[in-house]
């Protein structure tokens, strides 16, 4: 178990904490480069750093302001990895197509495509605008699409290189527990990973036979800037629990270590699947206690 910090100022960690991982980091991924949508902050940073610890090179997609993406870059650099930021809007083709461009120029190639890249705009049904509506579903599903289709242009052209992996190339969308939970008021947002779902495993179903594995990770409550309303204070963090049978919230950390994994030949056989982390989120916690 880990500790528990009984203090209740809300702001502080006054609730049970991940453990840290005692393992020692593995060089899994060592030579190969990786490029990571949305990775100046929350999961996607932890899922750039871990990537870059295992030996990957990175690039480090963000949108907005390029200090948190440099400083992404210079904690994988400390670790022996290159890494570099570029910035695009991954609904936008031209601005996709741009950044795989600046990948090759930079690594020379690509070996692993994370679709991290995803935005809430949350609202009651009857509110939801058109613009939230549409803005949702063009980060978080057609981003993935355009960025699926460089990346399986790009691996087609570069086929396997086995001195780096046994598969041509991996893709790892980041979905949500959202993908199978529906979620009242965030009609736009569960529609998105639902179609996710189904674009990962379409995908993964086309590509098997030319060894380009594609999965899904799908985050339950990580803390991150995204939810920061559920776990910020200690009433809020108490009902999230309700939803959680670990009773603990997650680190983005812990995405990161299953991010390496997936993307590992460790894992070669595992294809088309959703890696759930989520401390049991999508157990049906309200049957805790019978039916
Ligand atoms: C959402 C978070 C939410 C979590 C569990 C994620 O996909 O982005 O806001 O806390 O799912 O509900």
């Amino acid at each position: 178990m880990p500790p528990v910090n009984s203090s209740n100022s809300p702001g502080t960690l006054a609730w049970p904490a991940s453990p840290a991982p005692s393992c020692p980091v593995l060089r899994l991924l060592a030579g190969q480069t990786a490029l990571v949508t949305g990775a100046s902050s929350g999961i996607g940073r932890a899922i750039a750093i871990a990537l870059g610890h295992a030996g990957a090179n990175v690039v480090i997609n963000y949108l907005g302001s390029p200090k948190k993406a440099e400083e992404v870059a210079k904690e994988i650099q400390r670790c022996g990895s290159r890494a570099i930021s570029v910035a695009a809007d991954v609904s936008k083709p031209d601005q996709v197509q741009s950044m795989f461009q600046q990948t090759v120029a930079e690594f020379g190639r690509l070996d692993i495509l994370v679709n991290n890249a995803g935005i809430q705009l949350d609202a009651a049904f009857e509110d939801l605008t058109l613009d939230q509506w549409q803005r949702v579903i063009d980060v978080n599903l057609t981003g993935p699409f355009l960025c699926c289709q460089e990346a399986v242009r790009l691996f087609n052209k570069q086929g396997i290189n086995p001195a780096l992996s046994c598969a041509a190339g991996k893709i790892l969308c980041i979905s949500s527990v959202h993908e199978v939970i529906p979620w009242a008021g965030h009609v736009n947002y569960a529609a998105s990973k639902g179609g996710l779902m189904l674009l990962m495993k379409s995908l993964a179903q086309e590509m098997a036979p030319r060894r380009i594995r594609v999965n899904s990770i799908a985050p339950g409550a990580i803390r991150t800037p995204i939810n920061t309303a559920a776990w910020e204070t200690r009433e809020a963090y108490d009902d999230l629990l309700k939803l959680i049978p670990q009773k603990r919230i997650g680190e983005p950390e812990e995405i990161g270590r299953a991010a390496v994994w997936l993307a590992s030949d460790q894992s070669d056989y595992v294809h088309g699947i959703t890696l759930f982390v989520d401390g049991g989120m999508t157990l049906y916690p309200g049957f805790e206690t019978g039916g």
